[in-house]
């Protein structure tokens, strides 16, 4: 690392009011947030919203309009753009590879144009990394998409950078490789890598991100995902009963915290409660008291994909008014 390293106490990204536009078009705008380092912070947002001009605007690949950033511990400015370039790396939407070329020469292309000293073990680390190694001398015009991918983020991992965007790194991959993508995406997290992730696979950024945000050219929402869900729906009791109950209303009504109820369409009852550790023995007790046959009772989940929805189709419905 250079004498120009960081302090641990700075976040890995940190971006301020950062807004882009192209002429009338805006890319993304006043877009203000944090990422840790060894965060894996994940950017979810609809075609359009922003994503891949926010990574290009902090991967120095574009200029933005207007606010702030710093990005692995130096200010985004021009004069800082080689340094942060050394820190960081992009692994773009398409993996932009020569397709003449094998795979073992597409990367020690690369490594030269970095000016990455020891290439040829870096190869090897990036190639093992991604599970590649027996495809080294294959031309990449012979490889499927999902190995073409592979070989991009073999790419980005050449020059072991200190945080790493990857745009849509599993987008059209089957679930097998993208599975492997994840544990590769673990395993740098392990090794304290900051990722800043985009993907348009919710279930995905569940399971990876500390944290999201999503966007819509602006930043909507941003948390861990248990936040969002907490902040964006009412807790619940999902209960399901063998037979309709004859008078929910004098069943439920003297559950403490209760907030409302309704009928779910597949008959389940869906309980609005303020706490649910708190309101879950009392409907049991109000369940067998009044003779019905409980089948199951459990608090209702929310996924991200669930807090996504919502969000964006509350986007869609504000700008039709
Ligand atoms: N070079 C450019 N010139 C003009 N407009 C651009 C340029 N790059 C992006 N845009 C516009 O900026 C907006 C955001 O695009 P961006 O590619 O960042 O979206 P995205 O969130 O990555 O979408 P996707 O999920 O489809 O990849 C879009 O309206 C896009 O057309
Ligand atoms: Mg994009």
């Amino acid at each position: 690392m250079s004498g120009n390293s960081t302090t641990p106490a700075q976040p890995a990204i940190l971006v301020e009011g950062l807004t882009k536009r192209f002429g009338e078009r805006t890319a993304f705008a006043d877009v203000s947030f944090g990422v840790d380092y060894g965060e894996v912070f994940g950017f979810l947002g609809p075609n359009g919203a922003g994503k891949t001009t926010t990574v290009r605007t902090l991967g120095t690949l574009v200029a933005p309009t207007a606010g702030h950033a710093a990005v692995a511990g130096l200010p985004l400015r021009p004069e800082n753009a080689v340094e942060i370039r050394r820190r960081i790396a992009v692994m773009p939407e398409s993996p932009g590879l020569y397709l003449r070329l094998s795979v073992a020469e597409n990367l020690a292309f690369f490594a030269g144009l970095y000016e990455l000293p020891d290439a040829s073990e870096r190869i090897t680390r990036a190639l093992r990394a991604v599970n590649l190694l027996d495809r080294a001398d294959d031309p990449c015009r012979a490889l499927s998409k999902g190995l073409r991918q592979r070989v991009g983020l073999a790419r980005a991992l050449l020059s072991d950078p200190q945080v790493l965007f990857l745009d849509e790194p599993t987008s059209g991959l089957d679930p097998v490789a993208a599975r492997d993508v994840h544990e590769l995406i673990d395993g740098l997290r392990n090794r304290g890598v900051t990722i800043f992730l985009t993907t348009h696979r919710l279930a995905e950024a569940e399971r990876l991100c500390d944290r999201v945000g999503i966007m819509n050219t602006t930043l909507r929402m941003i948390g861990r995902p248990d936040e969002l869900r907490e902040q964006l729906f009412a807790k619940s009791l999902e209960i399901r009963t063998r037979d309709p109950l004859a008078d929910p209303d004098r069943v439920f009504g003297a559950l403490p915290g209760l907030e409302g109820w309704h009928r779910g369409a597949d008959g389940a009852y869906l309980l609005a409660v303020a706490d649910p550790d708190l309101a879950a023995p009392a409907v049991t007790r109000a369940l067998v008291a009044a003779g019905a046959d409980l089948l199951s009772l459990s608090p209702s989940r929310h996924s991200l994909e669930d807090v996504y929805l919502q969000l964006i189709d509350t986007d869609v419905e504000a700008q039709a008014r």
